[in-house]
């Protein structure tokens, strides 16, 4: 089969310019290249310019404008996404149309799901069609009840959502648009709209794995043709010359060895890794509150505070940790510091790629959800896989130093604690199952390449 694979179609891949949203789908493109197709990923310009992979043969990156270079900046979310649309869709389309100096033999257009227009412009290029979702699909069924009207957003406050195949979900568990000055809910449609032409799509991947959501993709299977491919960063990769080190990454990861030195310097289970993605911003305010109880905990933390962050630290902080023997950094190389031996918990704002690395490596959580699929996330967390805890704020929204060294004493003592990591490493081996050979993932991609094959 593999000769076969080698000889046949090029898989265009088109990721949503975000590092959430670059990370599941170029790892899975790697996959891919791994089993001899050939990738074309089409981006903007800066997301080239911050790609770390050899492009070779098997991977290579072309670049279109999405309207991100212009010096006019957008001047709402809503503004962004018509601009986003209009200029990407325009100059994708363009360039299938041109002759290429190269092999261009293209089969099938791979687009992030928060795309859905991509749809048309490959269906009338008699190309076919791959939605990849990075969410978890739990959360993606809430969009797609919000598109049915059976979720109605903005919530009622007293609201208590009984969905089949889905926990019991209180306001604070459904998806969080509140940090949005948004009267038209314009995020909340981009979310919904993923559903709009699925009935038209040839694939759908999803970034999961069976076991982990294995009610809800029954159902999303029982509609649509929803292949689970994750964790698309724990794919083995030892077929082909990329590896973990070959990212995209929009953040200089300068920090690294820094980080490995660090982490090498620190006994088994004894530091706290903290970090909030690439978007998340926390008030000055909440900044400061962390910044105590992480000091106050007594345990050494690697803090991941972006450049954009690092001026609500408060004064003297930085050198403060830094005698204490802890490490902060504007970004790192996160996989690899989840699987260090050092790390014992992991507080996250559980975006849906770092609570798939937690699992998959076997870290319990601290959930500090701030928004969208965030608070879903941390409530899965909490209460269905039981790896974890979620903060609470006071009134005020604000989670105070005492309840960030309470949550971390839950997690890293006491019977809670070593349950929660007993999960945690349950987890961890269903979810590296999926994706070795055999596994459920491996499986469906497997099929998948089989049926591009055919088709
Ligand atoms: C967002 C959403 O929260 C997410 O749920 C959605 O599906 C995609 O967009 P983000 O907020 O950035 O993404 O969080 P997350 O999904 O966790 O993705 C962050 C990625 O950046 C992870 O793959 C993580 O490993 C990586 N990262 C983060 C680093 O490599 N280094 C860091 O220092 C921090």
């Amino acid at each position: 089969m593999e000769k076969e694979v080698m000889k046949m179609s090029r898989v265009l891949v088109i990721p949503y310019p975000g590092q959430g949203h670059i990370n599941p789908i170029l790892e899975f493109s790697k996959y891919l290249a791994s089993k001899g197709l050939k990738i074309t990923i089409i981006t903007n310009k800066t997301v080239k310019k911050s790609a770390q992979i050899p492009l070779n043969n098997s991977i290579q990156i072309e670049t279109i404008s999405d309207g991100s270079e212009q010096e006019k900046k957008p001047e709402s979310i809503e503004e962004y996404f018509k601009r986003f649309k209009r200029e990407f869709s325009k100059n994708l389309a363009k360039f299938l149309d041109e002759p290429k100096s190269w092999d261009f033999s293209a089969k099938l257009i791979v687009y992030d799901s928060t795309m859905p227009w991509v749809l048309d412009i490959a269906h009338q290029r008699s190309l076919l069609a791959a939605s990849f979702f990075t969410q978890s699909c739990s959360v993606s069924a809430l969009y797609y009840y919000v598109k049915k009207g059976l979720l109605k957003f903005p919530y009622e406050d007293s609201e208590v959502c009984n969905l089949p195949f889905l926990p019991a979900l209180e306001m604070k568990d459904l998806p969080s648009f509140s940090e949005f000055s948004d009267p038209k809910q314009i995020v909340m449609t981009h979310l919904v709209d993923q559903f709009s032409n699925l009935e038209e799509v040839d694939w759908i991947f999803f970034n999961t794995f069976d076991k982990l959501e294995n009610e809800i993709l029954d159902w999303m299977a029982s509609k649509w043709s929803i292949k689970t491919v994750g964790p698309t960063f724990a794919l083995p990769q030892k077929d082909t010359k990329l590896s973990k080190n070959h990212m995209i990454s929009l953040f200089d990861p300068i920090y690294n060895e820094a980080c490995t030195e660090w982490l090498n310097s620190k006994e088994t289970s004894s530091i706290i890794y903290v970090s909030f993605g690439s978007i998340a911003s926390l008030k000055k305010e909440q900044m400061e509150e962390l910044a105590y109880g992480l000091l106050m905990s007594n345990w050494d933390f690697l803090w991941v505070v972006r450049a954009s962050e690092e001026e609500k630290l408060p004064p003297n902080f930085t050198s403060l940790a830094l005698e204490r023997g802890c490490l902060i950094v504007n970004w790192c190389h996160q996989t690899e510091v989840l699987s260090h031996k050092a790390v014992a918990c992991f507080m996250s704002h559980c975006g849906w790629n770092s609570t798939l690395e937690a699992l998959t490596l076997g870290v319990p959580v601290i959930g500090m959800a701030r928004w969208v699929d965030q608070t879903t996330n941390s409530k899965f967390i909490v209460d269905v896989w039981r790896v974890g805890v979620r903060v609470k704020p006071n009134e005020n929204g604000i989670v105070e130093r005492e309840e960030i060294v309470k949550c971390i004493e839950k997690v890293t003592q006491g019977d809670e604690g070593k349950e929660m990591r007993s999960n945690a490493y349950k987890l961890k081996q269903l979810a590296n199952e999926a994706v070795e050979k055999g596994g459920t993932s491996a499986g469906n991609i497997e099929d998948f390449i089989s049926e591009l094959l055919c088709s």
